[in-house]
C-alpha cells in the first residue's frame, strides 16, 4: 500500500518514498556506471534543481517543443475534452503542470471536470504544482502520485464514484523511452486504465537536424546545467566525488534510431569514486556517459504505436508549423 498525505485538501499517494527512490538510483549508477558504454537514466534528472531547470528549458528560444504543443492545446483543447468524455485528467510526467491549465479548463467547461490525478518522480515538483493548481482552481479535486511510470501504472488510482479519464502524457517524454520501454509502458497503462478512457499523447516530430540539436544545446548552456545536474544528484545522494565541471554536454543526433542523444563527456583522465557504492568508476578523457535520449516521431509512426499497444487512435492535431503532434487515443478494451 503507497503512504498517503494531504496537503490542503489534496491528497498525495507515495508510492516511490525517498529511501525507494535512493535505492533504485543506487542500483541503476552501479549498473549504468560499469556498462560499456556507460549511461544513467534521464529521470535521475527531476530533483527540486533539475525540474527548475526544466522548465527554465522550456522558455529557451531553441526548444521549440513546448510552445509547439502549448499551441495545439489553444487551439484544440475544446475538441480534445469533448471527444475524451473526459471527468478525470490523469498526467503522467506532469511535473509544472504548466500546459495542464488548457485542459483543466477545456473539461471544466465540457462535460464536467470532477478531478486531477497528477503523476510523477518528483516530489518536489509535484507538491509545488499542487498548491499552484489549488489557488487557481479552488474547488478542484486533485489526486497526486509521487512514482515512477514505468513501474507503478498498474496501480492507477480510479475515480472515487466512478467516470472516464483522460490520461494525458505531453511534453513527448514518451521520447525519452526507448521502443522496448515504450511498448512496455503502453502495456502496463492499459492494466492501469478501464475501457473508454483515453490516452492523449504528445510526440515531437522528425525535423531538421539543425534545429534538433539546437533544441538540445542552447546557446545560454541551459540544457548543459540540466544535463550536468545528474552528476550533483550523484554526489548528494551517494557521496560521489565528481565534479561536474570535469564533464561537457554533448548533444547528438542519431540518425539511424531517430533519437538526439544526451551525453557527458570527461574533459580528462578522471576516477570518480562513489562512496555509498564502495565504488571507484575510471573515465578516460573524451569518454562518454549517455544520459538521455530524446525520441523523434512520425504522425503515422505515433498512430501505429498505439495501434500495436492495443488502443484506437481517434484524432491527431499538430501546430502549424507541423512541429509536434498530439494523438487521442481510446482504450476500447481493457
Ligand atoms: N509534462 C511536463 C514536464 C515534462 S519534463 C511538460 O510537458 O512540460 C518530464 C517530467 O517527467 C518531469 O517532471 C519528471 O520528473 C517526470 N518523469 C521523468 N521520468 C519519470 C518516471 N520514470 N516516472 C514518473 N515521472 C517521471
Ligand atoms: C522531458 N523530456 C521530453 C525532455 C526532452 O526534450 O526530451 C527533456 C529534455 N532534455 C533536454 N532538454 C529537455
Amino acid at each position: 500500500m503507497p503512504a498517503r498525505t494531504r496537503t490542503r485538501d489534496n491528497r498525495l499517494d507515495i508510492h516511490l518514498r525517498p529511501e525507494e527512490l535512493r535505492e533504485t538510483l543506487r542500483r541503476d549508477v552501479r549498473a549504468g556506471l560499469t556498462a560499456t558504454p556507460k549511461t544513467l537514466p534521464s529521470k535521475y534528472f527531476y530533483d527540486a534543481r533539475g525540474s527548475a531547470l526544466f522548465v527554465d528549458i522550456t522558455r529557451l528560444p531553441e526548444y521549440y517543443p513546448t510552445r509547439a504543443e502549448a499551441a495545439i492545446l489553444a487551439r484544440h483543447a475544446d475538441e480534445i475534452a469533448a471527444v475524451s468524455g473526459a471527468d478525470w485528467l490523469v498526467e503522467l510526467g506532469s511535473g509544472a503542470s504548466e500546459k495542464t491549465r488548457r485542459l483543466l479548463h477545456a473539461l471544466e467547461a465540457g462535460a464536467g471536470l470532477r478531478g486531477y490525478v497528477p503523476f510523477d518522480v518528483s516530489a518536489a515538483a509535484l507538491t509545488e504544482a499542487m498548491d499552484a493548481l489549488a489557488q487557481e482552481f479552488p474547488g478542484l479535486e486533485q489526486h497526486g502520485v509521487v512514482g515512477d511510470f514505468e513501474r507503478h501504472l498498474p496501480a492507477l488510482p480510479h475515480p472515487p464514484r466512478g467516470g472516464t479519464r483522460m490520461v494525458a502524457f505531453l511534453g513527448s517524454t514518451i521520447g525519452n523511452l526507448d521502443p522496448g520501454e515504450r511498448a512496455r509502458f503502453l502495456d502496463d497503462l492499459r492494466g492501469g486504465l478501464a475501457a473508454g478512457d483515453t490516452l492523449l499523447l504528445g510526440t515531437d516530430l522528425v525535423k531538421d537536424t539543425g534545429r534538433l540539436v539546437a533544441a538540445y544545446d542552447d546557446a545560454a548552456g541551459v540544457t548543459a546545467e540540466f544535463n550536468r545536474n545528474v552528476l550533483h544528484v550523484l554526489r548528494r545522494e551517494l557521496g560521489a566525488d565528481v565534479d561536474p565541471a570535469d564533464f561537457e554536454h554533448v548533444a547528438v543526433w542519431n540518425a539511424a534510431d531517430r533519437w538526439i542523444e544526451m551525453r557527458l563527456r570527461a574533459r580528462r583522465d578522471l576516477e570518480v569514486r562513489v562512496a555509498d557504492l564502495g565504488l571507484a568508476v575510471r573515465f578516460a578523457a573524451g569518454e562518454e556517459v549517455r544520459t538521455e535520449i530524446s525520441a523523434k516521431f512520425g504522425r503515422e509512426q505515433v498512430r501505429a504505436e498505439l495501434a500495436a499497444a492495443g488502443y484506437t487512435p481517434l484524432r491527431q492535431w499538430t501546430d502549424p508549423d507541423g512541429d509536434f503532434a498530439l494523438t487521442l487515443a481510446r482504450l476500447d478494451q481493457a
